[in-house]
């Protein structure tokens, strides 16, 4: 069969498949199910694949399967990767000029993470260059947040989580839950974080590799902001000098999400880089019409 008659036949299959849907558009799954076959069918048609090819691409998504469990759930590696969780962040997030973007969590944030008395260092293995973070939660005027609580996790100076390496690290090293004080700023110390390698032993870190797609993420620090009244912002913030910073393997980076990790005097005496920051919430009720602007002013003067 020539091209132009494969396509006739695969149309004439989505055409049938709407008509014993009746109405695909009545729920959002059918739409959802008849927009993505369709879809599909398009793809078909525009790279003809083979059998044998049909075969790999099923065994490359059966390998995902086998490889999704709860330290590493490679599916959501996989939609990160293909830009797809940083799309629909982008696409459903309402976020008015000067709120900080929400981005996806990663696979290696834990929600049992242990609360500490503001100052506290996170880093208990003492391995890394000192980092003094201090935060300021604020509500789109400017209003502090009293009442926030901060979850803040990153990788160590190797790049790597603890929970990534459980026999080398101590349990929630660089990891912790704050409450703010009375003028909605959280003050920590930690170490300064590096940029790291998506996992590369599992199927979508060989299809990075297969593909010659970089798999490096720039340095960056995790946080997620509760607080009573406001959307809950999960979010991340780069070391803007990274030389990885255009290259994010899940396309994370915001301009909006850029920070200064800034190098101290050595003698002050005290921790050798600082990081200042205002996350920015949007009200718990604010209409989903906002879309992503990339200028929030991250970083301020204290
Ligand atoms: C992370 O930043 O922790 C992360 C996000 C997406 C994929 C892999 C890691
Ligand atoms: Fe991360």
């Amino acid at each position: 069969m020539d091209g132009g008659a494969a396509e006739k036949s695969l149309n004439a299959v989505v055409q049938d498949l709407a008509l014993r849907m009746g109405q695909p558009g009545q729920s959002r799954l059918g739409a959802a199910f008849f927009t993505v076959v369709s879809r599909i069918h398009d793809i078909v048609t525009d790279l003809q694949p083979s059998a044998e090819e049909l075969k790999a691409a099923i065994d490359f998504l059966t390998d995902v399967g086998h490889s999704a469990d709860a330290r590493c759930q490679e599916w959501v590696l996989l939609a990160d990767v293909i830009g797809v969780s940083t799309r629909i962040e982008d696409l459903t997030w309402p976020c008015p000029d000067r709120a900080t973007p929400n981005t996806f969590p990663g696979p290696f944030y834990r929600d049992d993470m242990p609360d500490r008395p503001l100052g506290a260092d996170l880093c208990l293995d003492g391995f890394g260059e000192s980092l003094r973070v201090q935060l300021c939660l604020t509500d789109l005027r400017g209003q502090p947040l009293p009442d926030a609580q901060v979850e803040v996790w990153h990788a160590n100076p190797n790049g790597r989580y603890e929970n990534q390496e459980p026999d080398l690290q101590p349990e929630f090293n660089l990891r912790g839950r704050f409450r703010a004080d009375a003028r909605g700023r959280v003050e920590f110390l930690t170490v300064k974080p590096a940029g790291y390698a998506l996992p590369a032993d599992g199927p979508v870190g060989r299809l990075l590799t297969t593909l010659g797609l970089p798999p490096q993420r720039p340095a960056h620090m995790h946080f997620r902001v509760t607080c009573p009244d406001m959307r809950t912002l999960t979010t991340h913030v780069f070391d803007r000098n990274d030389p990885e910073i255009g290259r994010d393997a899940v396309f994370g980076v915001r301009p909006g999400l850029l920070a200064d990790f800034r190098q101290l005097p050595a003698d002050a005496g005290g921790p050798m880089h600082a990081l200042d920051l205002t996350l920015v919430l949007v009200p718990a009720g604010q209409a989903e019409d906002g879309r992503l602007r990339d200028a929030s002013p991250l970083q301020k003067e204290h």
